[in-house]
């Protein structure tokens, strides 16, 4: 018998970055999964296999790579601190087989590691007969996100959990929107891979150089999020395409677009996008447009004609689940 999990992927709609900083983010799940099958075995080590290249074994602080070299440690290490830390709340001492079946680009801005300690998390407790609270999960899958941004505001475990589209407010967690019309997105890829963490520090450097300058823009981000919020509630995508795009403008105002982001957002706006935006924690990854459906052929052709790998992807309302497979 083995326990399965699996947690959806998320888009940053308003407000990465802030966030960190104590200001609201809007964020929506999408269909895009990392599923995690988890299993006991009768010693102490904890095999993790991946579809993602790397796989390997941890035998207290040991690592020893099967796939991928050393390098396997850096994307595997959270998964590991994701069950041990579930376990340890279990209090059960046990070794673990871990499968790992991930969807997710991994360093793009969609929330793979998020996603992958919340399936962790709840493959853990499912297996030892425990369906974690939506609030413990979020919590449990807290260190391993630690591991890897350095200093998260928590956005992408809440989404993975939840589902759907929520607010996010550090320290206040989250509330669920309702969301009248469906907000029809195509998601760029650049393909470039960056680490959230790096760039959460670089913002850190920015504002503690710049505080009156960069304050006001944090604030203003704040606004900004407000007014998506209930222009989102009220069905007004045209005002949301141009709230996105002042928001790209802030995110390039404190250092987190490049190049490439750049300009597959003025394309995808030419080719008739409401807006546009880069998405998660920028420096490369991806963004997102906002593309009505008369004009989603033509957006996806000009983010590809750009060099980047245009990705459809709907809102999904239903976070992390998991079951027993006999
Ligand atoms: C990463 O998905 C979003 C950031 O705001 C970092 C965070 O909130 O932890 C860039």
């Amino acid at each position: 018998m083995k326990a399965i999990a699996s947690a959806p992927a998320k888009i940053i709609l308003a407000g990465e970055h802030f966030v960190v900083y104590g200001e609201p983010a809007i964020v929506m799940a999408i269909d895009c999964y990392a599923k995690v099958s988890v299993k006991d075995r009768n010693d102490n080590v904890i095999h993790i296999a991946s579809n993602l290249g790397f796989s390997g074994s941890f035998k207290g602080n040991r690592f020893q790579p099967d796939h991928g070299g050393l390098g396997a440690h850096k994307i595997l290490e959270p998964i590991r601190i994701a069950s041990q830390t579930a376990l340890k709340e279990l209090k059960e001492e046990s070794g673990l087989n871990i499968v790992i079946k991930s969807e997710i680009p991994v360093a793009a801005g969609l929330g793979s590691s998020g996603a992958l300690a919340v399936a962790t998390v709840a493959a853990v407790g499912k297996f030892f007969g425990v369906n974690f609270t939506k609030e413990k999960i979020v919590n449990l899958s807290f260190e391993a996100e630690r591991f890897v941004h350095g200093k998260p505001s928590g956005i992408d475990q809440a989404i993975s959990t939840n589902g759907g589209i929520i607010v996010y407010k550090k320290n206040q967690g989250i509330t669920p929107i309702k969301v009248k019309k469906k907000i029809p997105l195509i998601i760029g890829n650049t393909g470039e891979l960056r680490s959230t963490g790096d760039l959460v520090k670089a913002v850190k450097i920015k504002r503690d150089r710049f505080p009156k300058i960069i304050d006001p823009l944090i604030k203003t981000a704040g606004h900004l999020t407000t007014k998506a919020i209930k222009t989102l509630k009220s069905g007004d995508l045209t005002k949301f395409g141009e709230l996105m795009n002042i928001n790209h403008g802030l995110l390039s105002a404190i250092g987190v677009s490049n190049k490439t982001l750049d300009n597959f957002v003025h394309v995808a706006i030419e080719a008739g996008a409401l807006g546009a935006k880069l998405t998660g924690a920028g420096g490369g990854g991806c963004m997102i447009a906002l593309s009505p459906l008369k004009k989603r052929k033509k957006i996806a052709k000009a983010i590809k004609n750009a060099g980047g790998t245009p990705i459809i992807s709907s809102k999904v309302d239903e976070g992390v689940k998991s079951w027993i497979q006999k």
